[in-house]
């Protein structure tokens, strides 16, 4: 980090001396003030319970400008990497910082496509689950049992035992939430077949069954690819951020990564494109375009609590760049499926430019999300609206593991402990049961 040479003067008016904060400045972005003593000089914490304000860590790896609608992936925009790489490519950079060369992409697949098998064992455990479970808190279940599995090279200190951790985790995420998958629909398990690209295996081990082989369509293997580069990392997000806490303490990656997922299932995150596609499923049944008005109606109405799912982003104040480009894959499948008529998108495409235009979501800069379209495009993959949100932990799981090595490896790594304003009761007295209220 690079101090400046401005520094901020905190006053206070109750007498306390003034203190100064030092002030860092990142490569690009706002600079951050370092309040680390402030405790320690003031007795003071400062509050910020959404972290609306607060740089929790510094970080190489992913930027965001929300204001100029820019997302870059080490310094790569997201456009120029969904357009010119595939996700594997894109995990290589995530994890090591820049993009590989023709051998090293080799090298890269080579490694992780021959991890893709998980141990036999983890079908028994995946067999404890209800069939009709949420996929999501299977997944959740099943990487964090990953750690019960693969704790051989438990020493996370040692550069190598994460490098294999990492692999791993890219490399049988796919398999993992393709078997959760087939549980719940009860089918066959499918084995992974490394001959494949990594996201046509995935889609194999979705789709197959051992009567059925699955034929790959290279235009739907790449949109699937884009959704998970689009996906792949965000920041300092809320599941990131879990994964950075809970990793802090130490525990087992496939632990952290597990915490993660179960953040990202939440609606207000990573659950926002299967709530998105309910959403539109909802106004199609009752009447389609002609009640967009209505249902915006009640979306606006301080007295309920229908947000317009897919619609507005904590950082993106402009427009999300990742929906752009999940509009484009949007039409791609869609063509390529001959659904260009599909009246669900129809429906999204009108849904959106009414909201665009209303002064409501103007004023508050709401814009679609990626996980606006996001639906639509796994739905036409056949991915069912119940996996969406599990194809979504596949993708950021890598960057998840780039934020959790990165953490571990700064010099300045200590475990997350946020602290408190109490609004509670002060120190009293347990009263005899006989004379409580
Ligand atoms: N629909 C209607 N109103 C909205 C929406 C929405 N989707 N999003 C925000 N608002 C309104 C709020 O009601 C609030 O209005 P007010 O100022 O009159 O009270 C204002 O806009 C600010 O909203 P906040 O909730 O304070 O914004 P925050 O940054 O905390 O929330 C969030 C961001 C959670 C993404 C929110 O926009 C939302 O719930 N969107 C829908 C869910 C969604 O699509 N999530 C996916 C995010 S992307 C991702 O995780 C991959």
């Amino acid at each position: 980090m690079i101090e400046s040479d401005i520094k901020a003067k905190l006053s206070f008016s109750d007498g306390t001396p003034d203190i100064d904060l030092p002030i860092y400045k990142g490569t690009v972005g706002p600079d951050v003030i370092d309040i680390r003593k402030l405790y320690g000089q003031t007795g003071k914490f400062t509050y910020d319970s959404g972290f609306l304000s607060t740089a929790s860590c510094n970080s190489k790896i992913t930027y965001i400008d929300g204001d100029k609608g820019e997302l870059l992936y080490r310094g790569y925009p997201i456009e120029d990497l969904a357009h010119n790489c595939d996700f594997l490519e894109v995990c290589y950079l995530l994890i090591n910082g820049d993009l590989p060369n023709a051998t090293q992409k080799k090298d890269f697949e080579e490694l992780v496509m021959h991890h893709t098998m998980v141990h036999e064992q983890m079908q028994f455990f995946l067999r404890g689950f209800r069939r009709d479970a949420h996929p999501m808190s299977v997944l959740t279940g099943l990487v964090g049992a990953m750690a019960a599995f693969y704790h051989d090279e438990i020493d996370y200190s040692d550069p190598h035992a994460r490098e294999v951790a990492q692999i791993r985790l890219i490399a049988k995420m796919p398999t993992l939430v393709a078997m959760a998958y087939k549980y719940s629909v009860g089918q066959p398990f499918i084995y992974p077949d490394n001959s494949l690209s990594y996201t046509a295996n995935f889609m194999r081990m979705m789709f197959a069954t051992p009567c059925e082989e699955y034929k790959v369509n290279p235009v739907l293997v790449r949109a699937l690819d884009r959704i998970f580069t689009l996906h792949a990392d965000h920041e300092q997000n809320a599941s990131t951020s879990t994964v950075r806490l809970c990793g802090s303490s130490g525990t087992n990656p496939f632990a952290a990564i597990s915490a993660g997922i179960a953040c990202l299932w939440g609606p207000a995150h990573g659950g926002a494109n299967e709530a998105c596609l309910q959403m539109l499923n909802e106004i199609q049944a009752n009447g389609g375009v002609e009640k967009i008005h209505e249902f915006i109606a009640q979306v606006k109405d301080k007295n309920s609590s229908v947000r317009l799912m897919g619609f507005g982003h904590r950082v993106y104040k402009n427009f999300d760049p990742r929906a752009k480009l999940m509009r484009e894959t949007c039409y791609e499948v869609l063509n390529e499926l001959g659904l260009q008529d599909d009246p669900l998108f129809k429906l999204a495409m009108t849904l959106e430019k009414i909201a665009l235009e209303d002064e409501y979501f103007v004023s508050r800069k709401l814009y679609p999300n990626v996980d606006f379209y996001s639906g639509i495009v796994q739905r036409a993959l056949g991915i069912p609206t119940e996996m969406f949100t599990c194809v979504f932990a596949l993708a950021r799981t890598v960057g998840w593991i780039a934020q959790w090595e990165e953490m571990i490896t700064d010099p300045e790594y200590k475990i997350g402990r946020p602290r408190q304003l109490y609004v509670g009761e002060t120190s009293r007295k347990v009263p005899n049961i006989t004379v409580r209220k």
